[in-house]
Order: C-alpha cells, then structure tokens, then sequence
C-alpha cells in the first residue's frame, strides 16, 4: 500500500509518503515546515496558521514530488499512491480545513482513496514508523495489547487504553490546560519564547528540580484526569512575587527544573497507576511533550521498578513532535480494515475525541 498523507493541525505543514509491503516500510519519504511566524506573537495564531498553511502546503508537496519521483510534478506522485491521508482532527479548524481539502481534491482527483485521521491517533502511530520500536510490528505483535498510551502534547494530556488498532478507550483527559501548554506558559512567564517545552528543559538540566515545590494537580486522586492550570497560576504568582530574580540565570534554571519535575510527577504518576490497574502488556508514550528526557527517563525508570513485565515504548524523538509520517502510519491501519472516507462529503472536526 502507497500513501500520501497530509498534516496541518495546528503549525505544522508536512507531508509523507509511505510504502508498506506485506508489513514492511519499503519506502519512506517525508517533510515538515514548522511555521516560524508565530514564534513572534508568544503562541499559535489560528488564522495567521491557516493562511500560512495554504501558501506552504503546494511547497511541501511538490518537495516531496521530488523526493519519490525525482522531479517537482504532481501527476507522476498521483501514480504513485494508492491513499490519500489527512489529520480530520482534532485541531484547529481552519487549518484542519487547508489539509482535508487539499487530500479531498488529489484524492478526487487521482481517483484514490481518501481516508481522514484522528492526530491523536496518529501521535501513537508514531511508534511503528521507520527506526521507531514497534516498526517489525507493523504487521502484527503478539503480546503488544492491551497497551496503555500516555498522548501529551502542546493540545493534548491523555491515557488511553488500546486494545487493538483502531480500539480506544478514554481513561482521562486534561481538565483545563495539556502538558505541553503548562510547558508553554511556564516558559512565557519566564521569558524564554515559544514553544516552551524544549526551551524550558534546555534550563532545567542546569537548575535544581527541589529547588521549588510547585503543586502537583491530582496526583494522588483516584482518577485518571489531568490538570495543569493550578501549577501555572502557581508559577505566575511565584514569577511575580520573585520577578527580580529574573535576571539570574541560576534562578531560571531552578524554576524551570522545578516546574518539570512537577509535571513529570504527576504523568508519570498516573500512568504507572493506570498501568497497573489495567494491566496492560505495553506502555506507549507520544506527542511533542514525549521528546522531553527527564519524563521519558522517569516513566521508564518508575515503570521498569514497579511493572518490570510491560514493554514501554517511546517513538525517536524526530517523531515526537507533529508530522505527516505518523498520519500516513494512522492512515495504514485504518485502510487495512477496509474503511475509507468520501471525498464528497468529509468534514474536519475540530473537537474529535479518541476512545469516547
Ligand atoms: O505534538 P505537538 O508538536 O503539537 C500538538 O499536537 O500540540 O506538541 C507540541 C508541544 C508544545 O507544547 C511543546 O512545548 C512541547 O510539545 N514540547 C516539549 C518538548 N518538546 C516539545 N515539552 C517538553 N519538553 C520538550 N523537550
Ligand atoms: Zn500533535
């Protein structure tokens, strides 16, 4: 099966392709443009995001035009493919629509298949592609499922159980912010720009994670929700009382460490707990805050101590972050049950909930 597949949730523009032999990637080819502009306003700007994926999108395919086919043309990657892929939501719904439209239109076009995939699902299938743990997986594992997924990301904090491909089913969600929010705003406060995630970790390996005792939202409640608004309320009071400190380095560090080990806790925290209650044979964990060391070191130092029989995987970190190969990988399980989308009648959804 040959797929071309499209993601533009959010701010990223990419495109894949991917050629799957009886369960085996025999080509792979993909882009990514992460739209830069936004970086400016401290955050995603939805409309500024879908004017800008409408200019980069025909870039980004005639790139990869280029990459399969030797040459910039559109017709001959049309021979190519057998699917045509799109992230249908969850996401921004203006960018959602540049993607959607433009997989419908070459999908019509080409005469193939069209199928519209969940981003969330595809963060998770972001542990079969190339180099990642589960690729000799692809066409089936024994002793993979039940897996329990930890999906955390700059939209997303989710544990979901998967039974199979295709089979989820909600455990918690966040209640206000995602993890990856928290990362984000606790960096704005600090005056480290966007995204937060990467900047804020960058200090925290030189900062004293026990320097502050930053709250630890629903950590030790029975159920598997999430919240992260109560900590960065926290750290902005904290950034404001302290606010002269601010020109210290040292100072930086320390609250940055300290804000990622309180989100670290309670991740890591719940899912060892939800791990164990559902015993699951596999842990998976994916999305942007997966790319994150100290919660891919704890999750997998916590889990191997307490659950030493589940496997946990964790996708290479060039996949962690949004793109169009793990949308193609989605769009791959999803075809090989036979259900497509019509190109006449898709539609984005902005609020798809995985597992509900
Ligand atoms: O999955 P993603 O690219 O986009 C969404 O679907 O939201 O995730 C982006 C999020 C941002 O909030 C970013 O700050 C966070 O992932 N992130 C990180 C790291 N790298 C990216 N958070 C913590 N540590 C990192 N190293
Ligand atoms: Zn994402």
């Amino acid at each position: 099966m040959r797929i071309l597949s499209i993601e533009t949730s959010c701010d990223e523009s990419a495109a894949a392709y991917l050629e799957i032999t009886r369960g085996r990637i025999v080509r792979f080819e993909h882009l990514v443009a992460t739209q830069a502009i936004h970086e400016k306003y401290g955050g995603v700007v939805p409309e500024v995001a879908a004017r800008e994926h409408s200019s980069t999108l025909p870039l980004i395919l005639s790139g990869l035009a280029e990459k399969v086919v030797g040459k910039p043309d559109g017709a001959a990657l049309g021979r190519r493919v057998d699917v045509v892929a799109a992230t249908r939501g969850p996401g921004l719904v203006t960018s959602l629509k540049v993607g959607v439209d433009t997989a419908r239109a070459l999908a019509a076009a080409w005469k193939k298949k069209l199928i519209g995939v969940n981003h969330i699902e595809g963060h998770i299938c972001s542990a079969w592609l190339p180099g990642a743990p589960l690729e000799a997986a692809i066409g089936g594992a024994k002793g993979l499922f039940p897996a329990l997924v930890l999906v955390v990301s700059g939209g997303h904090s989710e544990l979901l159980l998967m039974r199979n491909h295709g089979r989820y089913a909600l455990l918690g969600v966040t209640r206000d912010d995602a993890a990856g929010e928290a990362f984000d705003k606790a960096a704005k406060l600090l005056g480290l720009g966007y995204p937060g995630g990467p900047a804020i970790s960058r200090h925290a390996k030189d900062g004293d994670p026990a320097k502050y005792d930053f709250p630890r939202p629903m950590m030790r409640d029975p159920h598997f929700d999430f919240s992260f608004s109560g900590l960065k309320t926290a750290v902005r009071y904290f950034v404001q009382r302290e606010r002269e400190k601010l020109a210290d380095p040292r100072f930086v560090n320390d609250v940055a460490a300290s804000v990622e080990q309180a989100i670290v806790d309670v991740l890591v925290a719940k899912t060892v707990r939800a791990a164990r209650q559902t015993r699951v044979k596999t842990v998976i964990l994916a999305g942007g805050v997966a790319a994150n060391r100290k919660l891919r070191e704890t999750l997998a130092r916590d889990l191997a101590a307490e659950l030493p029989r589940v496997r946990f995987v964790e996708p290479p970190l060039s996949y962690c972050t949004d793109n169009a190969a793990m949308i193609g990988m989605a769009a791959f399980f999803r075809a090989s049950t036979g259900k497509f989308d019509d190109p006449r009648t898709i539609e984005v959804d902005p609020g798809w909930e995985l597992g509900r």
